[in-house]
């Protein structure tokens, strides 16, 4: 008997009363991966968003996650049922340090990964996330540089693959940071038929290592798609429950236990009630101006992302 049954039966319950959805991205435990409507990586979580018709999304991810649903839906009621999971990456940037940056290269195209607050959102061109990057970078103007902000290691694989150079913002994030030789080393040694599946924030050299670099999203397309049968998986260990859920037939294992975003586990089954039931956690909202302004970089995402 599931220990969460209760708790999953109440929270079902309450969805379907308050008109409610419940989203979560891959990165989440695996309970509330289970009891969600959708379970995503930030594109299709930002798409989900967009078209929902559920007036109240709990949103079980992270801020700037949230903030997207937010202006996207304006209208919807959006809650992060724990109120301080954030993202430390998006946090390594504010909108006054953009600014100055905009400043040096008055004409460069400003490109913003999707890890970052809505007001840097709102001075950008287009955001990007980590599955569309590659695709929305080679669409830009040849004849004008490119800032990229905030995570320097996606920025540096994005100019291996497309040949921009582009100006690095100097943020990262610390999870994926985490990834060191010696875990490459022991896992492949544990697992010597397995792919190494990374994750395109993990540094270059760490990169080095994969045998492909793929988002969340990607990942789970690829292991449905390709012949291999076995998966070492170097990115955020919640993910590992999202493919054994889509793609029961394969095997999977966490290049370590350790790669765990504190963040992205704060939210709980009890926080999820607690939101639905009383409005508890934080109620997303973006002020108009700044949101507007987030709203058309992010309508160039989703227009660029094909
Ligand atoms: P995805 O874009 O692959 O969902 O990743 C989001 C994220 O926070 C990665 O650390
Ligand atoms: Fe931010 Fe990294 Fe956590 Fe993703 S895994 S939410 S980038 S800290």
């Amino acid at each position: 008997m599931n220990p969460h049954a209760d708790l999953i039966e109440k929270i079902k319950t309450l969805t379907k009363e308050r008109n409610a959805c419940i989203l979560a991205h891959t990165y989440q435990s695996p309970e509330i991966q289970d009891v969600a409507d959708f379970v995503g990586d930030s594109y299709g979580l930002s798409v989900e968003a967009s078209a929902t018709q559920a007036e109240t999304i709990i949103f079980c991810g992270v801020l700037f996650m949230a903030e997207t649903a937010a202006i996207l839906n304006p209208t919807r009621t959006v809650i992060l049922p724990h109120p301080e999971a954030g993202c430390p990456m998006a946090d390594m940037i504010t909108a006054t340090e953009l600014a100055a940056l905009k400043k040096e290269y008055p004409v460069a195209s400003v490109v913003c990964y999707v890890n970052s607050p809505a007001e840097v959102k709102a001075l950008s061109d287009v955001c990007v996330t980590s599955s569309n990057a590659v695709t929305i970078v080679n669409k830009l103007p040849r004849d004008k540089p490119i800032i990229f902000v905030p995570d320097k290691h996606l920025g540096s694989y994005v100019t291996e693959q497309t040949g921009r150079e582009m100006i690095l913002w100097d943020g990262f994030c610390p999870t994926h940071l985490r990834i060191t030789e010696t875990m490459i080393k022991a896992a492949r040694s544990a697992h010597p038929f397995a792919e190494l599946l990374m994750h395109p924030e993990a540094p270059h050299a760490m990169r080095q290592h994969a045998d492909a670099i793929l988002s969340t999203g990607q990942m789970c397309s690829h292991v449905k798609k390709t012949e291999a049968t076995e998966f070492i998986i170097a990115t955020e260990i919640g993910l590992l429950h999202t493919l054994r859920t889509q793609t029961p037939h394969k095997s999977y294992y966490p290049l370590s236990e350790a790669i765990s975003c504190p963040n992205m586990k704060k939210t709980t089954l009890p926080m999820v009630y607690d939101s639905l039931a009383h409005g508890m956690g934080r109620v997303v909202t973006v002020p108009s101006d700044c949101a507007e302004k987030a709203e058309k970089s992010l309508r160039a995402m989703l227009a660029m992302n094909g």
